[in-house]
């Protein structure tokens, strides 16, 4: 049985846990606000915002998903809200009514996920940038207003739930019609509910956003499943110059993750480039590595960083690099019922330098065309240690052996970089597909590579000269 609170009640369902959220929403709740229309993560009509109780148990954390590509089971011990959820009595709620003042709505279709992915921007307390408005809404797409009116509506936002500079608190936001009244029981009756699971089956389904996208009817019809984000873990562990990320970690655990920001600078600008934030809310770490898309940009970082992953069966575990783990296109180094229970690395130290270049044709919601990771460590002008990474260029992300051997002891220079380049183009072999010819994705990586020594060297390393 599942158990959660959606919008003002709590369900307790017998309904098959594989099946998406959205057609529990619409199909078994009868609540027909959210729309369907991708099916695939991509649009953003099917937005519900997601509130888990905090660690402290005081107040609740709330966040967006794609419902389309959510199994109902991760909604276990949770409040789901979808548009009817926000409704005032006999008014427009502040969201509804900013985009109404700003003619931000036409055939209307779209308006139902961005009125709930605005809610949850304001109900955010940390969240108090006009960036962070233009994150919640990064997975949101309209065919009709050309987005003018939509970005006002959410400046206008922005500045309406603050009092004194500092974001309303709960209770300000019911007072002030953003949200109805019933928010403020909510964490009380979440604490009645299991938030966690008994761990069954070994097919594993994460956060489902790649899973979902290609077989939603198969896992209707898969038992035994094991629904892995509502097991226990701390998703970031950092001491001293070590990092742990379990493999419950989302990419949002990484992104708001205030030591890691500290100790790899940028961090938030490389993830910002996965997908949005209502899909990095769900996407996993380890379903990025165990899905194996040669452009997978976490394991394009991970690569970068060196990572070494726990791989885990009942009581039995081992370690795996994983520059080891990508076997050939869509083979990994993982057996049946094994699961990726961990991974670490070594932090960046003060001397290294860690940065990420990613190309796809637009900047949100789209998976690389080519990516690429390097971490490098530089003294007296000589590297020391290098990890460098690129995403399709071949049939896995690719950790670049020759190319960091070489690397090694060279003085950073235009032309260390020209002859680190040949290097590389020996070792890549980039086919040609929707993404792009093979000569244009060996130009990128090209040219990637170089970005990332222009950017972390601009003063040994200078643009035209390589
Ligand atoms: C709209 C959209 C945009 C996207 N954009 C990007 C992008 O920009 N960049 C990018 O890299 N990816 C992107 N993706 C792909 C996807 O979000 C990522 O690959 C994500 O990290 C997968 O994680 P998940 O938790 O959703 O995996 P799931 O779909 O739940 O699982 C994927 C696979 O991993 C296995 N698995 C999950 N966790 C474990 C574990 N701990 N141990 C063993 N096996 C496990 C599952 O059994 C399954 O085989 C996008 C997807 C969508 C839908
Ligand atoms: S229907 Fe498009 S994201 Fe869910
Ligand atoms: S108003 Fe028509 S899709 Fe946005």
């Amino acid at each position: 049985m599942i158990e959660f609170i959606l919008n003002d009640k709590i369900i307790r369902t017998n309904a098959n846990k594989s099946m998406t959220l959205v057609d529990f929403i619409r199909e078994n709740r009868n609540l027909k606000g959210t729309k369907i229309v991708c099916r695939e993560g991509d649009c953003g009509a099917c937005t519900v915002m997601v509130g888990e109780l905090s660690q402290d148990l005081q107040s609740v954390k709330y966040y967006t998903i794609t419902s389309c590509i959510s199994p109902l089971a991760n909604a276990q011990g949770k409040h789901v809200v979808t548009v009817e959820g926000l409704n005032i009595a006999n008014k427009l709620n502040q969201v509804q009514q900013s985009l109404k003042d700003n003619y931000a709505s036409q055939c209307g279709f779209c308006t139902p996920g961005f009125v709930v992915a605005m809610a949850n921007y304001c109900l955010n307390n940390n969240a108090e940038t006009e960036q962070q408005m233009l994150d919640a809404i990064s997975g949101n797409i309209c065919r009709c207003t050309g987005y003018v009116a939509i970005i006002n509506a959410a400046k206008e936002l922005v500045e309406s739930c603050k009092e004194q500079g500092k974001k309303y608190t709960l209770d300000q936001l019911i007072k002030h019609n953003f949200i109805p009244q019933y928010f403020a029981s909510i964490s009380g009756n979440l604490k009645k509910i299991q938030s966690t699971h008994q761990v069954s089956g070994e097919k594993i389904i994460a956060g489902g956003t790649d899973l979902y996208v290609q077989q939603a009817n198969t896992l209707l019809q898969t038992p035994n499943l094991r629904y892995i984000t509502l097991e226990q873990g701390q998703p970031v562990i950092i001491e001293d110059e070590n990092c742990s990320i379990s493999g419950l970690a989302t990419v949002t655990d990484l992104f708001e993750n205030q030591e890691l920001q500290n100790r790899i600078p940028h961090l938030q600008d490389f993830l910002r480039l996965l997908s949005s934030e209502a899909i990095r809310n769900m996407a996993t770490v380890a379903g990025n590595f165990v899905n194996a898309s040669p452009i997978g940009d976490m394991s394009a970082i991970f690569l970068a960083l060196d990572a070494t992953l726990l791989i885990a069966h009942k009581e039995e575990s081992r370690e795996v690099k994983l520059k080891d783990f990508f076997l050939d296109y869509k083979k990994i180094d993982l057996k049946e019922g094994e699961s990726i229970a961990k991974l670490w690395f070594k932090l960046p130290t003060k001397n290294s330098h860690f940065n990420f270049e990613k190309v796809s044709k637009r900047k949100h919601l789209d998976i690389a065309t080519a990516n690429t990771a390097m971490h490098i460590e530089v003294k007296d002008n000589r590297v020391v240690s290098c990890d460098l990474s690129v995403g399709g260029v071949a049939a896995i992300p690719k950790y670049l052996n020759k190319t960091t051997d070489f690397l090694i002891g060279k003085k950073v220079n235009n032309e260390t970089l020209k002859q680190a380049i040949e290097v590389m183009n020996t070792e890549i072999t980039p086919i040609s597909d929707v993404r792009g010819t093979a000569d244009y994705k060996r130009l990128l990586a090209n040219q990637l590579v170089k970005a990332h020594f222009i950017k972390l060297f601009p003063e040994l390393v200078q643009f035209g000269e390589v």
